[in-house]
Parts: structure tokens; sequence; C-alpha cells
């Protein structure tokens, strides 16, 4: 094991419990719970001050299947930036919901930008970015 160091922190006991319900739902541990939301807030970090090479990012949109001209549009941005999309997954979860997962690779500016065009959609139900880098 590396060498680490203790650290106290000060947090209400009602976000607490709530955080230890979560961490006992994942089988973990409080440290280890922290260490990861710490490693995950340093990658956010790095992502975005990287501006010079490749970044890696998904992602992930619900759509109703129904609104076909919202299909049609997501192809026409995925042609627009064909240079950085590196995959698609497309799933019909039902009769009506459809769930795609757009893997890009390129700088942070031009994932950050298709991102926010594809999620702010009319249409999408939900849509999420996760932001990752190749760094240790
Ligand atoms: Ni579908």
């Amino acid at each position: 094991m590396s060498e680490r160091e203790r650290v106290s922190l000060a947090i209400e006991p009602e976000l607490l419990s709530r955080f230890d319900q979560v961490i006992e739902r994942s089988g973990g541990n409080r440290s280890e719970a922290v260490r990861d939301l710490i490693r995950n807030r340093l990658i956010e970090e790095e992502w975005v001050s990287s501006a010079s090479g490749d970044t890696v990012a998904t992602v992930t949109l619900v759509y109703d299947h129904g609104k076909r001209d919202l299909a049609d549009r997501l192809l026409d941005v995925g042609h627009d930036h064909h240079d950085a999309v590196l995959a698609t997954l497309h799933v019909h979860l039902d009769h009506e919901t459809c769930l795609e997962v757009i893997a890009l690779r390129g700088k942070p500016e031009q994932l950050r930008a298709i991102a926010d065009s594809l999620m702010g959609m009319k249409g999408v139900k939900h849509g999420k970015v996760v932001t990752s880098s190749t760094a240790p």
C-alpha cells in the first residue's frame, strides 16, 4: 500500500449518513469512496485545463424514438464532427425510448461543444457527459 495521510473532515451528520448508505450499497468503505471522489474531481480539472493533446469523453443520451427529426439531427451532428466521433452505440430500450452512447476523442473545447449541442437538443430526455483522461 502506498503512503497515506490521515485527514479529518467536518461533514454534516445528515450528509454523511446519506453518503454512508451509498457506500454500504456499493460494498466499499468511506476512505476509498472519498479517494474516488478526489480522483474524479482531479480528472475533471485536468480534462478542462488540458488545452493541448487529445482527450476522450462519452455522451449518453436518452430520447423519444417517436421524435424522428431528433434522430436525424443527432446523425447530422455525428457527420459534422466525424473527426471526433469514435463510435456510437444505439440501444432500443423499449417501444418508445432510445439510449445512445457516443464516444468522442479530441480537444476538450471541441468535445464540450459537441456534448452541449447533443444534450441541448429538443426532445432529449436525459443527457450526461463523462470526461476521461489517459493520464495516470
Ligand atoms: Ni432506438
